[in-house]
């Protein structure tokens, strides 16, 4: 029989500052005026678009978000700045992206009742990492004192689904017997809170997941994965051109098409079927219907997302139960969304209970795991 392998530990950890949608919106709608007003010549000429207004009642009937975490809260909504201050540590010190990691991994591990030395893999798998080398995983796994070896992943939206299926893939091969997969995403750097239609989009957040050989498992929630799904396509419609190249390429390194910007509509209307489908496709591999799923930890980017996509696959509106929706509170934490929806609702389902965790967007990329509680 094939090795069965299994999630035994999943934690959240969120940063100690929130903005609410009020707060963002009154902070843009301020910077939008003062830019209105010192671009009021050129603006009667037609020669630069003025800024418009933004609104919290449109946010969260679009999105579904209500506020998002922030790693840090100073200069995000000062209207002479507009990005967070997060001052540069120094290379002998630990890096921001490794710390909140840890925090996320330290919880997991507990969940996990798994200590450093039982992980042979640490993978760092998010939307950026804050520097190219060394990897972030492997000052992770120095802090942590775990001996084998970790690297960095980036799949943007997808990324802990994929890490978590190269684990899985690991554990199977028998090149690892416990990898810990974490996602610092740490996001709002990237976000101009001068563009009106993706200021409100992302929060801060580090999730993190413990696989394991079923055998190994000492948890209390124990899940086994029953098989991995991926499936990308290539896409311009979210994209971030940030990169070592801009010097290079002689260009502003922080201009506007350097930060996140999509075609949310787009994204919106292509994605949708193509998470239904792979979905459905990767449930038929275990002769599963979606009226079999117990539970649905779908990637949290937009709530009318969420609800259609479920439409799609039950033929109806999923409870909130069923299909738990945590970005009002989250808002979109790029990869983290589907496992925090996982780390915030799981201890409930029954042994046998069939459950789906599934990311989508930026590439495109999906990423699912069909899952059974032991
Ligand atoms: C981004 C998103 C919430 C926008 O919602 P939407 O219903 O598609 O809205 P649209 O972009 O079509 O905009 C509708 C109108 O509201 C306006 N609008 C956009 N942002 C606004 C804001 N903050 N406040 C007020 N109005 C706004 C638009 O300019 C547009 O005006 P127009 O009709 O006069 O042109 C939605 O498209 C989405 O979530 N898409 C999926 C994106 C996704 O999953 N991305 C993955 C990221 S990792």
């Amino acid at each position: 029989m094939a090795e069965q392998i299994v999630i035994s530990g999943v934690g959240v950890w969120n940063p100690e500052f929130t903005i609410t949608n009020d707060e963002l919106v009154s902070s843009y709608n301020a910077w939008a005026e003062s830019y209105n007003a010192a671009h009021r010549e050129q603006i009667d000429q037609n020669k630069v678009t003025a800024k418009p207004q933004s609104s919290s009642e449109f946010i969260e009937k679009a999105s579904g978000i209500k506020q998002r975490y922030i790693y840090q809260k100073e200069g995000a909504l000062d209207i002479d700045r507009m990005r967070p201050t997060i001052p540069e540590r120094g290379e002998d010190e630990l890096s921001d992206q490794a710390q909140i990691a840890i925090e996320a991994a330290t919880k997991a591990l507990e969940q996990a009742n798994k200590s450093a030395a039982d992980v042979d893999v640490v993978i760092v798998s998010c939307a950026y990492t804050q520097r190219a080398y060394p990897a972030i995983a492997i000052e992770v796994q120095e802090a942590l004192g775990i001996e084998g070896f970790g690297f960095d992943m980036l799949v943007a939206c997808s990324a802990a689904t994929f890490g978590m299926h190269r684990a899985y893939e690991m554990i199977a091969a028998g090149t690892a017997a416990c990898v810990l997969v974490i996602n610092p995403e740490l996001v709002s750097p990237q976000v101009n809170y001068t563009d009106r239609d993706s200021h409100f989009i992302f929060g801060d957040v580090a999730t993190a997941t413990v696989l394991e050989k079923a055998e190994t498992a000492t948890a209390d929630h124990v899940y086994e994965i029953l098989s991995t799904k991926a499936l990308t396509k290539y896409s311009s419609n979210i994209r971030s051109n940030f990169s070592y190249m801009s010097r290079a390429n002689d260009v502003d390194p922080y201009g506007p098409d350097k930060l996140f910007h999509q075609a949310g509509r787009k994204v919106f209307k292509e994605v949708c079927p193509l998470a239904a489908d792979h979905i459905e496709q990767h449930l038929s591999r275990h002769e599963l219907k979606p009226a079999d799923v117990r539970r649905w930890w779908l990637h949290q980017a937009n709530i009318n997302m969420n609800t259609l996509i479920c439409k799609r696959l039950l033929g109806r509106e999923a409870s909130r139960e069923e299909a738990p929706i945590v970005l009002d509170e989250y808002a979109n934490t790029a990869s983290a969304g589907s496992v925090i929806a996982f780390g915030l609702n799981h201890k409930d389902l029954k042994s046998g209970d069939h459950g789906v965790l599934c990311s989508f967007g930026a590439g495109y990329s999906i990423g699912s795991l069909v899952l059974k509680k032991r």
